[in-house]
């Protein structure tokens, strides 16, 4: 038989990060995590099984993946076939929507879509924490975007332990002001950044061990709606996450100069007195922080400082199908 589901999902940015695996095969990390799902940047995926067998099919934005790419999407379809039963290949077609010109590709939505596909195509309907769990396993950070507002990720110690839930805020309603900082120069990818991070840096246990205050503080902050606690909170994890990968051997670092330009503008903000506070993963784009009424302000000031497109993005809905079979 031959069954097809298509699902959206949406990229999020997390607050206070993950970074180190302790498993890397179960991706079960090092710290807790808490993510704000995003509205304005997400990945629709589509997947259908038929009977023949071969290699998996896989199209992203149009073009196929091929090597290691289709080798991890490949990967995390033999975990659902295995749970499921279902054999035979899968033709994977995925789409990210983001803004013109601006270059916001994610695991994180994108295996949290691929997630909820793949189960779906398979006949199987995974309540949200068993997805959240499955989706981990293709990628850390896939296992909040199941989720729509705020997510915390669990660590846990094993498969079942390590799953993200909702955390209830409301009325709370920050945006993120994304500077899509572009880089001529490839960077070391995040999956292998961490594990050096982890290996070699002598700053990285201090701040894993930092990491369940920033993160009680952080949910505390969350849930009574406070964005210039969230945003200190975020901002200092954040920069304490690349300090760990300065110190690595060798360093990885993702700033560019217009990402310093972009981390000046947010201070001069602050210091104009406006809520503005600054994150970044693994690459040179700033994520601001900032209230709603705020957003333009942030957007143009980051703007004229780094030189760069700005998108504005709020809280994001929940992954969802939109093709059940
Ligand atoms: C810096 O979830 O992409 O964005 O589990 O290896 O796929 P893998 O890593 P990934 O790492 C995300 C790292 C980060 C911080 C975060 O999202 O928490």
């Amino acid at each position: 038989g031959e069954t097809r589901a298509t699902a959206v999902a949406h990229v999020n940015v997390a607050l206070v990060k993950y970074w180190g695996k302790r498993d890397a095969e179960l991706v079960i990390p090092w710290t807790s995590s808490l993510s704000m799902t995003l509205d304005a940047f997400y990945t629709t995926t589509s997947v259908r099984f038929v009977a023949e067998p071969g290699d998996d099919e896989v199209v992203l934005n149009g073009a196929p993946v091929t090597g290691v790419p289709r080798q991890r999407v490949t990967a995390f379809l033999d975990l659902v076939r295995t749970r499921t039963g279902r054999t035979g290949k899968a033709l994977v077609d995925s789409e990210n929507t983001v803004p013109t010109g601006a270059g916001l590709a994610s695991s994180s939505s994108g295996f949290a879509a691929l997630a909820l596909a793949a189960s779906s195509a398979c006949g199987v309907e995974l309540d949200a924490t068993a997805l959240s769990r499955l989706a981990r396993r293709g990628s850390g950070s896939a296992s909040r975007s199941v989720f729509g507002g705020f997510a915390l990720w669990h660590a846990g110690h094993d498969d079942e332990s390590s799953y993200a839930e909702p955390v209830e805020s409301p009325g709370f309603d920050p945006v993120m002001v994304v500077a899509l900082v572009d880089t001529a120069h490839k960077s070391v990818n995040s999956r292998d950044a961490m594990r050096r991070t982890v290996e070699t840096s002598p700053l990285f246990r201090p701040w894993a061990d930092s990491a369940p205050a920033d993160l009680k503080e952080m949910r505390a902050a969350v849930e009574r709606a406070d964005l210039d606690a969230v945003g200190e909170i975020t901002e200092r994890n954040a920069l304490g996450m690349h300090a760990t990968m300065l110190a690595a051997r060798p360093a990885v670092r993702y700033f560019a100069p217009a990402t310093v330009s972009a981390l000046d503008a947010v201070l001069a903000l602050r210091r104009a007195g406006i809520s503005a506070y600054a994150t970044m993963d693994a690459g040179p784009n700033v994520k601001v922080l900032c209230r709603r009424a705020d957003a333009d302000a942030v957007a143009e000031a980051v703007h004229a400082a780094a030189g760069c497109p700005t998108a504005v993005a709020g809280a994001g809905p929940a992954a969802r199908l939109l093709v059940a079979p």
